[in-house]
């Protein structure tokens, strides 16, 4: 039995990718050569942003977000929720190919969001801090960016709310909701556990845990999908309403937000080794890969719930972000081959159908991602954190083969 289990992984870690030829050196070779023509847009971007007066009261624009539906590159500022995926992208390009041009990049966009660590408006800490500064940490151990990430830490830490048990996610929309706090948070939480590991310091894992466990019992429904937004009550801690912002609506599973679910509680585990965790995210890859409406090729439509399935929209980004996922549970679960057979499927769809020629898309890696479609914003696009998650579930299946 054991050797029949061992010769199956061989036989899927060599399958799906290196069908086509595309080895996953291959990938990062065009991949090298698609971000080296990005870094060549973005001073052209950032030189057509400043060129126009209504942005000259405006904090400046430092890192690539999107594509508009013009085609043109999006930069944003250091306080977007996004800005840290580009510096996160560099440091992954230099942690697989170990080319110090790489490092040089990665460390001058790093340091344009530095200013975040003090941010305390937003939830998204871990998002621009951890995927940019906790990279170049893990990669480089520069001491440095271990003082700005447990700095960005404490600063996360004042927003969690004891009464509710959870980290309030947005200050906006204040006419809707008290105390809202999204899914996608469950991703912010990776900064607070390795900040209890670089300081002694329990009280960010205590936080981390009392959110996940906080989320856990109310963002989920029966068959575990998510809500999106669940609005608290700060005096009682209860439950206020269970909402959604970028999905279809209330009721349905926002695609994104199903795989920070998967993402998350993934990590939760790997951080904290506790069972209902892992069975949390077991649960979630369940719902996802059953899904009568999951494509074919794995990568999801923006809602699973979407109401012109199949025609709407992709979101690659949730396909990367899941496809990353389910190669971390892949090594804790007991379904490991499934997950790692899925996760390898997805990569090997990803990279054949879903990536940008070489020179085109201002440099970006993956076409077909959805932002926020009932707004219309960034519907069917290339957008950074799909490229960051895809490099990242690469270098994850590349790990794995060894
Ligand atoms: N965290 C925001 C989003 O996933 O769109």
């Amino acid at each position: 039995m054991k050797t029949f289990k061992f010769f199956l992984l061989l036989l899927i870690a060599f399958s799906t990718l290196s069908s086509k030829g595309q080895t996953v050196k291959r990938i990062f070779a065009d991949a090298e050569k698609q971000t080296s023509f990005m870094l060549d847009q973005v001073p052209l971007a950032k030189a057509e942003w400043l060129k126009d007066t209504k942005n000259a009261k405006k904090p400046n624009v430092v890192s690539p977000r999107s594509l508009s539906p013009e085609g043109k590159l999006n930069l944003v500022a250091s306080k977007d929720w996004t800005s840290g995926f580009f510096p996160g992208v560099l440091w992954l390009l230099y942690d697989f190919t170990g080319n110090k041009k790489w490092e040089t990049q990665a460390r001058e966009f790093t340091a344009n969001i530095e200013n975040e660590k003090m941010n305390a408006g937003t939830h998204d800490m871990g998002f621009k801090i951890y995927n940019s500064f906790g990279q170049g940490y893990r990669i480089t151990n520069d001491p440095s960016y271990k003082e700005v990430i447990i700095q960005g830490a404490k600063t996360l830490s004042k927003r969690f709310n004891p009464i509710v048990g959870c980290i309030r996610s947005w200050d906006h929309s204040r006419d809707k909701w008290g105390f809202p706090v999204i899914i996608d948070n469950m991703l912010n939480l990776e900064l607070l556990f390795a900040v209890t590991r670089m300081t002694g310091d329990s009280s960010f894992y205590k936080i981390a845990v009392s959110h996940a466990n906080t989320t856990l019992k109310n963002h989920f429904r029966s068959d575990f999908s998510s809500y999106h937004v669940v609005d608290y009550d700060t005096i009682t801690g209860k439950v206020e309403k269970k909402n959604t912002h970028q999905g279809f609506s209330h009721e349905s599973s926002w695609a994104r937000g199903q795989a920070w679910g998967l993402y998350g509680y993934t990590m939760c585990y790997r951080e904290t080794k506790d069972p209902k965790y892992l069975l949390q995210a077991e649960n979630i890859a369940s719902f996802l890969l059953n899904h009568p409406n999951l494509p074919k090729d794995l990568v999801p439509y923006w809602d699973f719930d979407a109401p012109n399935i199949p025609n709407e929209p992709r979101d690659a980004s949730a396909g990367a972000v899941i496809c990353s996922a389910l190669f971390e549970l892949s090594t804790f679960s007991k379904n490991g081959i499934d997950y790692r057979k899925k996760a390898n499927q997805i990569l090997a769809n990803l990279t054949n159908d879903y990536r940008s020629a070489i020179g085109a898309n201002k440099g970006f890696l993956l076409l077909h991602s959805t932002g926020t479609k009932p707004t219309n914003i960034e519907v069917d696009v290339p957008i950074i954190y799909a490229d960051y998650y895809y490099l990242e579930a690469l270098i994850r299946s590349q790990k794995l083969r060894k």
